[in-house]
């Protein structure tokens, strides 16, 4: 698992309690990921809204790429076309499931996209695309 803050990633790991040795911590930038080889599955929830900036975009996909095995799947989450436009104090970049797909680029097959409602622990509303997409064998 892997966030920039490694604060969040102390939250996880007291989550997992005696599973958490199973998983592998990264502390590092989305951006700028190299992991030691390549994963079958990237789950991203709520981080790569937070890339606002098109170079940042490309920054963290051209990372998801170097590290996700061709035939692998994606599933990311950011907030929805109706969702919220600031998150923790910093602007978000909300997607529909055709813009996030077009975001994401050719070499990806869709399986599943939707738009759902998240309520937080704290009660509050948050409008939610999700997709699930396929790396294709030929995109390496
Ligand atoms: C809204 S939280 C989501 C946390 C978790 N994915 C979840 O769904 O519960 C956003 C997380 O993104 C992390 N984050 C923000 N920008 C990041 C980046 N460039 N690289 C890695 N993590 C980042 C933050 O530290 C924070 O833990």
């Amino acid at each position: 698992m892997a966030d920039i803050a490694q604060a969040a990633l102390d939250v996880a790991r007291a989550r997992l309690a005696e599973r958490a040795s199973q998983v592998e911590w990264i502390v590092g930038d989305a951006r700028w990921l190299r992991l030691r080889e390549p994963v079958d599955l990237w789950h991203d929830r709520a981080v790569f809204h937070f890339l606002t900036e098109p170079a940042d975009q490309e920054e963290y996909l051209s990372t998801l790429r170097a590290n996700l095995a061709p035939g692998g799947h994606v599933v990311l989450a950011t907030f929805g076309s109706q969702g919220p436009t600031r998150c923790s104090g910093l602007p978000v970049q909300r997607y529909d499931v055709a813009g996030l797909v077009e975001r994401v680029g050719a070499g990806f097959e869709l399986l599943r996209g939707f738009e759902r409602r998240h309520v937080t622990p704290a009660g509050a509303p948050q409008d939610f695309t999700h997709v699930v997409l396929r790396r294709l064998p030929a995109d390496a």
